[in-house]
């Protein structure tokens, strides 16, 4: 896929920031000369164009725009904060406070966020859609929020665009205390989806039972994967277990580590 970057009309000239984001994306930088998208995608052959703006990168691909917002990990947290009410995924995940967490499926990073929340400490977020990864990276370190909690744990998500399984095969045994994934579905659970900037821009490859494996060697405590509820992929990957309401469409399939290597098995 082919992404091109320019400003917007009214800061033709590109600042140090978005200096920044085109070293770090490799995305061409395209001078505006006040042309309108269409015209720079048309001119570019580009399939998508990033727009720079204050508040982060704006993709704009066909009819559909990409960036960056919290929106789900505000509304999962507001509802523990306000309510006390426990995220499904901070359930599954068995989170505590100083856990180290590698998330390999970043999307739009609202996992990320909640697991960063609850461990109170950096989440390595993984992906490798580059649209993806470099839009949501820099829209989550220019996002600013009045909500201090909200902020800091966005803080705390440390964007890589990578593939999960090169990445894992790069790692020591035992580094993360949980390692996590959220493939994109084989079907979208609704129609709206399927049209879904996510959809549009992501990795659709189903996960690897190679990338579990790694998974497995890398985490010390738990490998946890999000699915839709009865999934064969559960099965296929070798989850011991799965947990979820029957209320909830999606369930998560968990692979206890310290069972796996043989840990606490004193007989
Ligand atoms: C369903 S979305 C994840 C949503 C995310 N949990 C959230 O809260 O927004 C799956 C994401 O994983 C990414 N992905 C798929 N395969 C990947 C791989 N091999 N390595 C890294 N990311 C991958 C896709 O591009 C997509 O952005």
């Amino acid at each position: 896929m082919k992404i091109v970057a320019t400003t917007t009309q009214s800061r033709p000239e590109p600042d140090c920031l978005f200096r920044y984001f085109l070293k770090d994306s490799g995305f061409d930088y395209i001078p505006r000369k006040g042309r309108g998208l269409k015209t720079i995608q048309h001119d570019s052959q580009a399939d998508a164009v990033v727009v720079w703006q204050d508040s982060g990168p704006v993709m704009y691909i066909g009819d559909n725009k990409f960036f960056f917002h919290p929106s789900m990990a505000k509304v999962r947290l507001s509802a523990y904060r306000k309510k006390g009410q426990l995220d499904p995924l901070i359930e599954a995940a068995g989170v505590n406070p100083g856990d180290s967490i590698l998330d390999c499926t970043l999307g739009l990073g609202a996992d990320s966020i909640v697991l960063a929340y609850f461990c109170k400490g950096p989440v390595v977020a993984l992906e490798s859609s580059p649209a993806i990864a470099y839009t949501v990276k820099w829209g989550m370190r220019l996002y600013k929020s009045p909500l201090l909690w909200l902020s800091e744990a966005i803080q705390r998500v440390n964007v890589l665009a990578a593939d999960h399984l090169c990445h894992l095969a790069s790692l020591p045994d035992d580094c993360y205390d949980l390692v996590y994934f959220d493939p994109m579905f084989r079907r979208p659970l609704l129609k709206s989806e399927t049209l879904s900037p996510v959809r549009l821009l992501g990795d659709l490859q189903p996960l690897s039972e190679e990338a579990v494996r790694e998974a497995c060697r890398v985490a010390k405590k738990r490998v946890l994967i999000k699915e839709r509820a009865g999934s064969p992929e559960f099965e296929r990957l070798g989850c011991h277990r799965t947990v979820g309401s029957i209320h909830n469409s999606i369930h998560f399939g968990i692979i206890d580590i310290e069972h796996e290597k043989g840990g606490g098995t004193h007989e």
